[in-house]
Protein backbone atom coordinates (compact mmCIF):
# COMPACT_ATOMS: atom_id res chain seq x y z
CA UNK A 1 0.00 0.00 0.00
CA UNK A 2 2.59 2.81 -0.62
CA UNK A 3 -0.09 4.90 -1.86
CA UNK A 4 -0.90 5.40 1.70
CA UNK A 5 2.24 6.82 1.98
CA UNK A 6 1.99 9.18 -0.78
CA UNK A 7 -0.94 10.56 1.05
CA UNK A 8 -0.95 14.16 1.45
CA UNK A 9 -3.90 15.45 3.05
CA UNK A 10 -4.27 19.04 2.62
CA UNK A 11 -6.78 20.20 5.06
CA UNK A 12 -8.26 23.05 3.41
CA UNK A 13 -11.99 23.59 3.72
CA UNK A 14 -13.30 24.96 0.87
CA UNK A 15 -16.48 25.60 1.88
CA UNK A 16 -19.38 24.62 4.06
CA UNK A 17 -21.61 22.07 1.31
CA UNK A 18 -25.23 22.22 2.04
CA UNK A 19 -26.77 18.92 0.18
CA UNK A 20 -29.49 19.78 -2.18
CA UNK A 21 -31.07 17.92 -5.07
CA UNK A 22 -28.80 15.14 -4.83
CA UNK A 23 -28.51 14.15 -8.46
CA UNK A 24 -28.28 17.93 -9.90
CA UNK A 25 -25.59 19.41 -8.02
CA UNK A 26 -21.75 18.53 -8.86
CA UNK A 27 -20.20 17.82 -4.96
CA UNK A 28 -16.67 18.69 -6.17
CA UNK A 29 -14.90 19.40 -9.51
CA UNK A 30 -10.87 19.91 -9.76
CA UNK A 31 -9.57 21.45 -13.53
CA UNK A 32 -6.01 20.65 -13.27
CA UNK A 33 -4.28 24.54 -14.06
CA UNK A 34 -0.79 22.64 -14.72
CA UNK A 35 -2.89 21.33 -18.12
CA UNK A 36 -3.86 23.42 -21.19
CA UNK A 37 -6.26 22.47 -23.68
CA UNK A 38 -5.45 24.32 -27.24
CA UNK A 39 -7.94 24.33 -29.99
CA UNK A 40 -7.46 20.79 -31.29
CA UNK A 41 -7.76 19.18 -28.02
CA UNK A 42 -10.63 21.30 -27.03
CA UNK A 43 -12.73 20.56 -30.12
CA UNK A 44 -11.55 16.54 -29.34
CA UNK A 45 -13.27 17.12 -26.07
CA UNK A 46 -16.11 18.69 -27.55
CA UNK A 47 -16.59 15.51 -29.70
CA UNK A 48 -15.76 13.05 -26.92
CA UNK A 49 -18.09 14.46 -23.81
CA UNK A 50 -20.95 13.05 -26.02
CA UNK A 51 -19.34 9.88 -26.58
CA UNK A 52 -18.95 9.01 -23.10
CA UNK A 53 -22.67 10.16 -22.26
CA UNK A 54 -24.23 7.93 -24.45
CA UNK A 55 -22.18 5.71 -23.50
CA UNK A 56 -22.63 5.84 -19.78
CA UNK A 57 -26.73 5.68 -20.72
CA UNK A 58 -26.53 2.55 -22.73
CA UNK A 59 -23.91 0.56 -20.02
CA UNK A 60 -23.52 2.55 -16.80
CA UNK A 61 -19.93 3.08 -17.84
CA UNK A 62 -17.79 4.06 -20.57
CA UNK A 63 -13.38 4.48 -20.71
CA UNK A 64 -12.63 5.67 -24.30
CA UNK A 65 -10.32 8.09 -26.44
CA UNK A 66 -10.56 10.21 -29.33
CA UNK A 67 -8.12 12.56 -30.68
CA UNK A 68 -5.60 12.12 -28.06
CA UNK A 69 -8.15 12.97 -25.06
CA UNK A 70 -8.96 10.05 -22.80
CA UNK A 71 -11.75 10.12 -21.07
CA UNK A 72 -13.79 7.81 -18.58
CA UNK A 73 -17.89 8.51 -17.42
CA UNK A 74 -19.45 6.27 -15.17
CA UNK A 75 -22.98 6.08 -12.87
CA UNK A 76 -23.17 4.37 -9.37
CA UNK A 77 -24.29 1.35 -10.03
CA UNK A 78 -27.29 1.57 -7.71
CA UNK A 79 -29.04 4.55 -9.64
CA UNK A 80 -31.94 4.00 -12.37
CA UNK A 81 -31.29 4.45 -15.84
CA UNK A 82 -33.30 8.23 -15.61
CA UNK A 83 -30.66 9.32 -12.76
CA UNK A 84 -28.00 8.54 -14.24
CA UNK A 85 -28.79 9.85 -17.59
CA UNK A 86 -29.40 12.99 -16.13
CA UNK A 87 -26.59 12.93 -13.71
CA UNK A 88 -24.14 12.64 -16.71
CA UNK A 89 -25.93 15.05 -18.90
CA UNK A 90 -25.30 17.80 -16.47
CA UNK A 91 -21.44 16.61 -15.71
CA UNK A 92 -20.96 16.49 -19.63
CA UNK A 93 -22.26 20.05 -19.49
CA UNK A 94 -21.01 21.43 -15.96
CA UNK A 95 -17.28 20.11 -16.58
CA UNK A 96 -16.74 22.18 -19.62
CA UNK A 97 -18.24 25.35 -17.85
CA UNK A 98 -15.83 24.92 -15.18
CA UNK A 99 -12.40 23.83 -16.63
CA UNK A 100 -13.13 25.37 -19.77
CA UNK A 101 -9.27 25.81 -20.79
CA UNK A 102 -7.91 22.97 -19.07
CA UNK A 103 -7.52 19.32 -20.66
CA UNK A 104 -7.49 17.26 -17.91
CA UNK A 105 -10.44 17.89 -15.43
CA UNK A 106 -12.74 15.95 -13.39
CA UNK A 107 -16.31 16.34 -11.80
CA UNK A 108 -18.05 14.52 -9.02
CA UNK A 109 -22.03 13.99 -8.42
CA UNK A 110 -23.17 11.26 -5.79
CA UNK A 111 -24.86 9.33 -8.92
CA UNK A 112 -22.24 9.99 -11.66
CA UNK A 113 -18.38 10.70 -12.07
CA UNK A 114 -16.90 12.01 -15.06
CA UNK A 115 -13.61 12.54 -16.13
CA UNK A 116 -10.67 13.39 -19.35
CA UNK A 117 -7.10 14.22 -20.09
CA UNK A 118 -4.37 13.87 -22.85
CA UNK A 119 -2.95 11.70 -20.32
CA UNK A 120 -3.96 8.07 -20.69
CA UNK A 121 -5.45 6.88 -16.90
CA UNK A 122 -7.10 3.83 -17.52
CA UNK A 123 -7.10 1.18 -15.43
CA UNK A 124 -4.89 3.47 -12.49
CA UNK A 125 -5.67 4.04 -8.68
CA UNK A 126 -5.98 7.38 -8.35
CA UNK A 127 -6.98 8.64 -4.87
CA UNK A 128 -6.79 12.59 -5.78
CA UNK A 129 -10.23 14.11 -5.03
CA UNK A 130 -12.61 15.21 -2.33
CA UNK A 131 -14.02 14.69 1.07
CA UNK A 132 -17.15 15.62 2.36
CA UNK A 133 -17.58 15.38 5.71
CA UNK A 134 -20.39 16.09 8.05
CA UNK A 135 -20.18 19.07 10.51
CA UNK A 136 -21.94 17.02 13.07
CA UNK A 137 -20.45 14.19 15.33
CA UNK A 138 -21.87 10.87 16.30
CA UNK A 139 -22.91 10.85 19.41
CA UNK A 140 -21.59 6.79 20.50
CA UNK A 141 -17.91 7.06 18.65
CA UNK A 142 -17.30 3.47 20.10
CA UNK A 143 -20.19 1.40 19.15
CA UNK A 144 -20.50 3.54 16.14
CA UNK A 145 -16.77 3.20 14.79
CA UNK A 146 -17.09 -0.65 15.50
CA UNK A 147 -20.07 -0.95 13.24
CA UNK A 148 -18.50 1.02 10.03
CA UNK A 149 -15.54 -0.60 10.21
CA UNK A 150 -17.45 -4.01 10.05
CA UNK A 151 -19.88 -2.78 6.88
CA UNK A 152 -17.24 -0.74 5.43
CA UNK A 153 -15.31 -4.66 5.15
CA UNK A 154 -17.92 -6.49 4.42
CA UNK A 155 -19.12 -4.09 1.48
CA UNK A 156 -15.54 -3.73 0.39
CA UNK A 157 -15.10 -7.44 -0.12
CA UNK A 158 -18.59 -7.42 -2.10
CA UNK A 159 -17.15 -4.71 -4.41
CA UNK A 160 -14.29 -6.77 -5.76
CA UNK A 161 -16.26 -9.43 -6.77
CA UNK A 162 -16.78 -9.65 -10.45
CA UNK A 163 -20.78 -9.51 -10.59
CA UNK A 164 -20.69 -6.56 -8.51
CA UNK A 165 -18.72 -4.27 -10.54
CA UNK A 166 -17.34 -2.57 -8.29
CA UNK A 167 -20.44 -1.51 -6.41
CA UNK A 168 -21.02 -2.52 -2.42
CA UNK A 169 -23.51 -1.64 -0.02
CA UNK A 170 -24.53 -2.12 3.52
CA UNK A 171 -27.08 -1.42 6.22
CA UNK A 172 -26.24 -1.72 10.34
CA UNK A 173 -28.00 -0.84 13.34
CA UNK A 174 -26.04 1.44 15.93
CA UNK A 175 -28.93 1.49 18.27
CA UNK A 176 -32.35 0.83 17.79
CA UNK A 177 -33.29 4.00 16.58
CA UNK A 178 -29.94 4.69 14.90
CA UNK A 179 -28.95 2.61 11.36
CA UNK A 180 -25.92 3.05 9.73
CA UNK A 181 -26.00 2.98 5.46
CA UNK A 182 -22.60 2.60 3.81
CA UNK A 183 -21.85 2.18 0.24
CA UNK A 184 -18.70 2.08 -1.79
CA UNK A 185 -17.93 2.25 -5.78
CA UNK A 186 -15.25 1.74 -7.34
CA UNK A 187 -14.37 3.02 -11.39
CA UNK A 188 -15.17 0.46 -13.72
CA UNK A 189 -11.75 -0.14 -15.26
CA UNK A 190 -9.72 -1.02 -12.13
CA UNK A 191 -8.75 -4.40 -11.93
CA UNK A 192 -9.60 -6.37 -8.40
CA UNK A 193 -6.56 -5.55 -6.68
CA UNK A 194 -6.78 -1.77 -7.83
CA UNK A 195 -10.51 -1.77 -6.58
CA UNK A 196 -9.53 -3.15 -2.95
CA UNK A 197 -6.35 -0.63 -2.92
CA UNK A 198 -8.08 2.70 -3.80
CA UNK A 199 -11.52 1.57 -0.97
CA UNK A 200 -8.33 0.72 1.44
CA UNK A 201 -7.06 3.91 1.62
CA UNK A 202 -10.68 5.42 1.47
CA UNK A 203 -11.33 3.55 4.27
CA UNK A 204 -7.90 4.02 6.11
CA UNK A 205 -8.51 7.45 6.11
CA UNK A 206 -11.71 7.63 7.90
CA UNK A 207 -9.80 8.05 11.60
CA UNK A 208 -8.23 11.53 10.27
CA UNK A 209 -10.70 12.62 7.79
CA UNK A 210 -13.93 11.60 8.73
CA UNK A 211 -13.00 10.75 13.07
CA UNK A 212 -16.36 10.30 14.69
CA UNK A 213 -18.23 12.22 11.96
CA UNK A 214 -22.04 11.27 11.24
CA UNK A 215 -21.59 10.91 7.55
CA UNK A 216 -18.95 11.12 5.26
CA UNK A 217 -17.99 11.13 1.39
CA UNK A 218 -14.62 10.23 0.11
CA UNK A 219 -14.44 11.17 -3.87
CA UNK A 220 -11.27 9.86 -4.86
CA UNK A 221 -11.06 9.97 -8.72
CA UNK A 222 -11.01 6.20 -8.73
CA UNK A 223 -13.20 5.09 -6.17
CA UNK A 224 -16.37 6.50 -3.99
CA UNK A 225 -17.68 6.06 -0.50
CA UNK A 226 -19.62 7.57 1.50
CA UNK A 227 -21.40 6.17 4.96
CA UNK A 228 -24.31 7.98 6.22
CA UNK A 229 -27.02 7.81 9.24
CA UNK A 230 -30.04 7.79 6.95
CA UNK A 231 -30.64 6.01 3.60
CA UNK A 232 -28.93 7.61 0.13
CA UNK A 233 -28.98 4.89 -1.85
CA UNK A 234 -31.21 2.34 -3.68
CA UNK A 235 -33.33 0.24 -3.62
CA UNK A 236 -34.61 2.12 -0.86
CA UNK A 237 -37.04 -0.37 1.97
CA UNK A 238 -40.55 0.78 1.87
CA UNK A 239 -40.23 2.59 5.45
CA UNK A 240 -37.49 5.19 3.92
CA UNK A 241 -37.09 7.60 1.57
CA UNK A 242 -34.21 10.09 0.56
CA UNK A 243 -35.56 13.37 2.26
CA UNK A 244 -34.04 12.54 5.28
CA UNK A 245 -30.71 13.80 3.73
CA UNK A 246 -31.82 17.45 4.04
CA UNK A 247 -30.47 19.95 6.08
CA UNK A 248 -27.25 18.10 6.81
CA UNK A 249 -24.09 20.14 6.00
CA UNK A 250 -21.11 19.17 4.95
CA UNK A 251 -17.66 20.27 4.59
CA UNK A 252 -15.43 19.62 1.71
CA UNK A 253 -11.74 19.03 2.34
CA UNK A 254 -9.46 18.57 -0.88
CA UNK A 255 -7.31 15.01 -1.13
CA UNK A 256 -3.98 15.21 -3.39
CA UNK A 257 -1.90 12.17 -4.05
CA UNK A 258 1.85 13.53 -3.52
C1 LIG B 1 -2.27 20.60 -29.22
O1 LIG B 1 -1.90 19.83 -28.07
C2 LIG B 1 -1.61 18.49 -28.38
C3 LIG B 1 -1.40 17.71 -27.06
O2 LIG B 1 -1.04 18.52 -26.02
C4 LIG B 1 -0.40 18.43 -29.28
O3 LIG B 1 -0.06 17.09 -29.58
C5 LIG B 1 -0.71 19.18 -30.57
O4 LIG B 1 0.45 19.22 -31.40
C6 LIG B 1 -1.17 20.60 -30.27
N1 LIG B 1 -1.66 21.21 -31.49
C7 LIG B 1 -1.37 22.46 -31.85
C8 LIG B 1 -1.98 22.95 -33.12
O5 LIG B 1 -0.68 23.19 -31.14
C1 LIG C 1 -16.32 16.44 16.49
O1 LIG C 1 -15.23 15.70 16.93
C2 LIG C 1 -13.96 16.22 16.59
C3 LIG C 1 -12.89 15.27 17.08
O2 LIG C 1 -13.21 13.95 16.86
C4 LIG C 1 -13.80 17.60 17.19
O3 LIG C 1 -12.58 18.15 16.78
C5 LIG C 1 -14.95 18.48 16.73
O4 LIG C 1 -14.86 19.73 17.39
C6 LIG C 1 -16.29 17.85 17.03
N1 LIG C 1 -17.33 18.64 16.43
C7 LIG C 1 -18.53 18.83 17.00
C8 LIG C 1 -19.51 19.67 16.24
O5 LIG C 1 -18.82 18.37 18.09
Amino acid sequence: MNLLHNLLLLLLILSPYILSAESQDPAASSCNDNTKANATISRNIDTLLPKLVSGTIQSGFIATSYGGVHGLAQCRGDVSGSDCASCIEAAAKEIRALCPSQSDARIWYDYCFLRYSTERFFGEVDVSGFYLINTQNVTDPEVFNKKLASVMNEISSEAVRPPSRGLGRGKRDVSNFVRLYALVQCVRDLSEINCAQCLAVAVSNFPTVCGDRRGCRVLYSSCYVRYELYPFFFPLDSQESLDSRLGEKYERVMSVKN
